[in-house]
């Protein structure tokens, strides 16, 4: 799946595509900085911005290479040498511009961007994403803002980025700089910054970040939610697993319009040893999840574990290496089942949040995708040694749970506020369950 995110500079592309990317676990793609490397490249040859000829020709000489880092870092190279930083400043955003209109550049880079978005689910952010480069892109947006807000926010980038130059920075200077750029930009000939006819326009002269986010993850979530394929050993006890919680118990699913790929935490109720079984087998995508650490020292066992994405908990280690996994995973797009309360059920009766969900969601800035499971304990409760043959499970998704809802609140009361919402998001799904699953989960 490919999300075209365009725009004019300082509307906020960057920050959110590559949030939203994060948060879907799909590869970023930004194509500014491929220009920006290039006009880089040109600067470091002496050559002139203005002689065509001179500047097509140098095209044969440039490799560009990304680094991307599994924590979403993502570093630049032209041939050996790193240019992250370099392709920021502004006489280079000012050369890319001015190469960015030749038909010849535009099409060499074009071409490297349509071989990267064959091979990878990805937002890609740019001018022309949706205009030119994917017109078939499963999702367009086109970002705006107003002139003087785009000025303010570059403004503050370049004070944040290069704190040295804060004396010579000029506001309005970099207010002329942006509306130069955009003129240049939407007059060029070739794929002239435009909104696609079926792009969706946001205007986040108002939204923050967040927000705009937000609205991107739920449009995404509307017009598709295709996931990757299982590998093979996964899908295979997947399937074996489901056939088996279906036949024997009855097993039904709702409430699956409410979940999204990528990344997140799926936060469920703890009341049997069944619990993790159902539940990743009710995500439509591979989970992770963590397990004892002896469990891992069973021969063949602890293999086919590793192989179904769990994760060693140390005993000993404390908590701290637990949350570094999870928060790892996270960053790295992918889905951790939790149980937020900590240790299972005696009495198939929910028990109170423990404080670890928070400071994750806190650090994470993940999305909570809370979960309800019913009849896992009468199949298999604490105190019995074998699970029943039969039973009725039903699990249950409910409305996602943003971090951005707690964004800006102090940690203490953003603590309280994510155990409640957590609280009341089980309790209303147990109810839902409890008054006969009629509908959608709440
Ligand atoms: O998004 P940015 O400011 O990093 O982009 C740098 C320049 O590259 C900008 O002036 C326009 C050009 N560009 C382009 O023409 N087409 C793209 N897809 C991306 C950037």
């Amino acid at each position: 799946m490919i999300i075209a995110i365009d725009g004019p500079s300082g509307t906020g592309k960057s920050t959110v595509a590559k949030e939203v990317a994060r948060r879907l676990g799909f590869t970023f793609f930004d194509t500014g900085a491929m220009y920006r490397s290039f006009a880089w490249f040109i600067v470091q040859k002496k050559c002139d911005p203005a002689n065509e000829v001179e500047v097509v020709k140098s095209l044969s000489d440039f490799h560009y290479r990304i680094q991307n880092h599994p924590l979403g870092e993502r570093r630049y190279f032209v041939g050996e040498q790193e240019v992250t930083q370099a392709i920021r400043e502004a006489p280079i955003s000012h050369v890319a511009s001015q190469v960015a209109i030749y038909p010849q550049v535009r099409k060499s880079m074009v071409k490297i961007q349509r071989e990267f978005g064959k091979s990878a689910d990805a937002v890609f952010e740019g001018r022309d994403m949706g205009s030119v480069v994917f017109p078939n892109a499963e999702l367009k947006i086109f970002l705006t803002a107003r002139l003087e807000i785009r000025g303010e926010r570059r403004f503050q980038e370049l004070l944040k980025k290069f704190p040295d130059l804060a004396e010579s920075l000029d506001m309005e200077q970099v207010q002329k700089e942006i509306a130069k750029r955009d003129e240049t930009d939407q007059n060029r000939a070739v794929s002239p910054l435009k909104q696609a006819s079926d792009a969706i326009l946001i205007d986040t002269s108002d939204l923050t970040v967040s927000q705009v986010v937000s609205k991107i993850l739920h449009l995404s979530s509307e017009i598709t939610n295709c996931y990757p394929r299982k590998r093979f050993l996964y899908g295979f006890i997947y399937w074996l697993v489901r056939g088996y919680f279906k036949v024997f118990f009855r097993l039904k699913i709702h409430g699956l319009h409410h979940y999204r790929r990528g990344s997140g935490i799926i936060a469920a109720n703890h009341n049997s040893n069944l619990d993790p079984n159902v539940v990743s087998i009710s995500c439509p995508e591979e989970v992770h999840f963590l397990a004892k650490e002896s469990l891992f020292s069973i021969p063949l066992l602890g293999k086919l574990i590793r192989n179904l994405n769990s994760h060693p908990v140390f005993r000993g280690a404390g908590d701290t290496q637990t949350f570094k996994t999870i928060l790892q995973l996270l960053q790295q797009g992918y889905k951790v089942i939790l149980f937020p309360e900590g240790k299972r059920s005696f009495d198939g009766n929910l028990q109170p949040i423990e404080r670890g969900l928070s400071f994750l969601v806190q650090k994470s800035k993940a999305t909570i995708f809370p979960v309800y499971v019913q009849g896992t304990f009468e199949a298999w409760p604490r105190l019995k040694k074998f699970p029943k043959p039969f039973g009725k499970i039903i699990l249950a998704f409910g409305s996602p749970i943003e971090w951005e809802e707690f964004e800006g609140l102090e940690k203490k009361e953003a603590e309280k506020e994510i155990t409640e919402k957590m609280g009341r998001a089980w309790a209303a799904l147990k109810k839902w369950v409890e008054d006969g699953a009629q509908g959608t989960t709440p």
